[in-house]
């Protein structure tokens, strides 16, 4: 997408503008299914900002005098009448540059093969492996650009990235630095992750001593050589069965929270793992997939404040239940939806498709799906004061929908409604 200069804008007469006004907090309860819908609404943008948002009688009174906060009269009117404004997309769980493909593997698993065997036996998340550590940053750099701007094109803006396809020091730094990249030259909203802990590498599968010196190279070099650079805000772990066991992830999150690094986990994505409680203990920002799960496991994660980061799309890629976010919000547990973008266990970019996904799989309403795909994913992440409402201050961040109720987004799921999706003030085309 190129980048629109930009200017005063005014988006007036929206049929409906969702604000979301209210707490930076992680919503949960109540709280998590209000949109605070304005009707007949409009909304000023100044630079890259937020500068006035209300009734549009407010607004005709304010542009008349020449009053409005921030800009006067605004210069552009855009009339957003039958349309509805809503907050951009933030998606808080993505593993989005790797190189290469597993397109092979989409057919072996058409075909029948199980994705914990494939992993097992040396491919899976191995083979993006061996293809990301022989791709440069550039490669990775062009790849990594193009899946933003796809998922842009789908209403996304805020992108939490993960590194884990180089399992060793040179590839992960690689990969996160990909991810700086897009960030301060592509002027991408991202928050990045160093998922080291992504799987053992074949070089480490030989023997409990491999195993050890992998984990000892993880904490004692690769942690720490990641935060000497900056280039992560969290850390992440995959506590699974044929990945890392409970212990070994309380070490690594354990060295990553001293290094400063925020927390966020995989965890209960094929079994009760540990990593629920690991995420509680820890106070970790997200504990993510969770397809197995008990009251007392929700019970832990709303005690603690953990978001609940929900990934319906790999459910369906994968052929597995969806995680009951039903019953996650009714437990007073906040919850967030991402797309999960990686190469293997779901490729799908368009987090407007997995809102859908999450109200027919995980029994969300639409509210409740909006609002873990905006407010909640972005407080997950941090960035609760930047994107995820349209309130004065906020960045402008924001969807223009080719439709006059929200719901068609989810009644509707995967057509073309998002006409217009602009990222800090400017208009992606
Ligand atoms: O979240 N589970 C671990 N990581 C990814 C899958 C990565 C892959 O298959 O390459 C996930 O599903
Ligand atoms: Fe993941």
């Amino acid at each position: 997408m190129s980048i629109a200069e930009p200017s005063s804008i005014a988006l007036t007469r929206a049929s409906q503008l969702l604000t979301l006004a209210g707490s930076p907090l992680p919503r949960s309860g109540k709280a998590s299914r209000e949109l605070g819908i304005l009707e007949h609404a409009s909304l000023v943008i100044a630079d890259d900002h937020i500068a006035w948002v209300g009734p549009h009688s407010e607004f005709v009174a304010l542009h008349e005098r020449g009053e409005l906060p921030e800009v006067g009269r605004a210069q552009t009117i855009h009339d957003c009448a039958g349309k509805v404004v809503m907050p951009a997309f933030v998606d808080p769980h993505t593993h989005l540059v790797w190189g290469g493909d597993r397109l092979d593997e989409l057919e072996q698993r058409l075909a029948g093969a199980d994705y914990e065997h494939i992993f097992a036996a040396g491919g899976g998340i191995l083979s993006s492996v061996r293809q990301t550590r022989g791709a440069s940053e550039q490669e990775l750099f062009e790849q990594s650009l193009r899946r933003i701007q796809r998922m842009q094109a789908c209403g996304t803006t805020s992108f939490e990235i993960k590194s884990g396809y180089g399992l060793e020091l040179e590839t992960e730094l690689r990969q996160l630095r990909v991810a700086r990249r897009l960030r301060d030259e592509a002027g991408v909203r991202i928050k990045a992750t160093c998922m080291v802990a992504h799987a053992l590498p074949a070089e480490a599968r030989g023997s409990d001593e491999a195993r050890a010196r992998c984990l000892d190279s993880i904490v004692d070099t690769i942690l720490p050589a990641v935060a000497a650079e900056g280039l992560a805000d969290y850390a992440d772990v995959f506590c699974e069965r044929g990945a890392f066991t409970k212990a070994e992830s309380a070490r690594v999150l354990g060295k990553a929270a001293a290094l400063g690094l925020g927390l966020r986990i995989h965890a209960h994505e094929f079994d009760h793992s540990g990593g629920v409680e690991l995420a509680a203990e820890l106070r970790a920002k997200s504990a993510d997939h969770l397809l197995v799960l008990d009251e007392r496991e929700r019970g832990l994660l709303r005690d603690a404040g953990v978001v609940a980061v929900l990934l319906p799309g790999t459910s369906l890629v994968l052929g597995k239940p969806y995680a009951d976010g039903r019953a996650l919000i009714d437990a007073g547990v906040a919850v967030a939806i991402a797309t999960d973008c990686n190469p293997g266990s779901c490729a799908l970019e368009n987090l407007a498709m997995v809102l859908g996904l999450a109200c027919y799989g995980c029994k969300l309403s639409v509210a409740e799906a909006i609002v873990a795909a905006t407010h909640n994913a972005a407080a997950s992440l941090d960035l609760a004061d930047q994107v995820g409402r349209l309130e004065p201050g906020m960045s402008a961040d924001l969807l223009v929908l080719a439709t006059s109720d929200h719901r068609d987004l989810v009644y509707h799921a995967g057509s073309p409604l998002i006409r217009e999706v602009y990222s800090r003030g400017r208009r992606l085309h």
